[in-house]
């Protein structure tokens, strides 16, 4: 299994992101049910280290908070452009449950994230297009500025790859815990996606 850990995002900032998704030439767009912010990719991962991990995720005891979308920014690398995302305050809460998800990770057995945690949203990804094909975009979307919303749990999925992109699918919902008595997130309202999640609980 393509395992990675995850913030998935209320219909509100979701549909004000994907409004922003068009005109780059070259752009490979997230499809809007995609859009989410990576807290750790796991990567292939057998049944029995995602079960050892599982029973250390839903231990976690990290508190819900608010995120906070801001600017547009983009990856590049020898000329090129990789990707280009939306940008997430770096807030305590934020930080400190991505570090605990680091450890809870490393717990399980998983090789350490050589990479510091840069908190985004990828809105596209490129094939093979030179650097400043998103001069435009970045320029327009510099002072995105979105309400921010509450976050009151984080997300083990599944990344199936085929012909048509990615599918993500939610293996688990892992609760945090509520500190401000319900008060946050209310410029988007109850504005979250009411599916049921299945889970697999391996
Ligand atoms: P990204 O948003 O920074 O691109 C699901 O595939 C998510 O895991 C992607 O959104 C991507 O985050 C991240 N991801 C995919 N492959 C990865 C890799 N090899 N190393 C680190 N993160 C990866």
């Amino acid at each position: 299994m393509r395992l990675f850990l995850a913030l998935p995002l209320p219909d509100g900032p979701r549909r004000d992101l994907a409004a922003l998704c068009h005109g780059v030439p070259g752009a490979r767009w997230a499809r809007p049910e995609n859009l989410h912010l990576t807290l750790r990719f796991l990567g292939e991962t057998d049944r029995h280290q995602a079960a050892d991990l599982d029973g250390l995720l839903a231990d976690i005891r990290a508190p819900a908070f608010e995120m906070t979308i801001r600017g547009v920014g983009a990856f590049t690398s020898k000329g090129r452009m990789r990707a280009l995302w939306a940008g997430v305050a770096p807030e305590g809460a934020l930080m400190h449950l991505q570090a605990k998800l680091e450890r809870a990770c490393m717990r399980a057995g998983f090789s350490p994230d050589g990479r510091k945690f840069s908190p985004h949203i990828t809105l596209a990804r490129f094939k093979d297009a030179r650097e400043h094909v998103a001069g435009g975009f970045l320029e327009h979307h510099g002072n995105l500025a979105l309400p921010p919303f509450a976050v009151d749990g984080f997300t083990l999925f599944e990344s199936h790859m085929g012909h048509g992109g990615s599918h993500y699918v939610p293996l688990r919902v892992y609760p945090l815990i509520d500190v401000t008595g319900g008060a946050l997130g209310e410029d988007y309202g109850d504005d979250w996606d009411d599916e049921t999640l299945e889970d697999e609980a391996f």
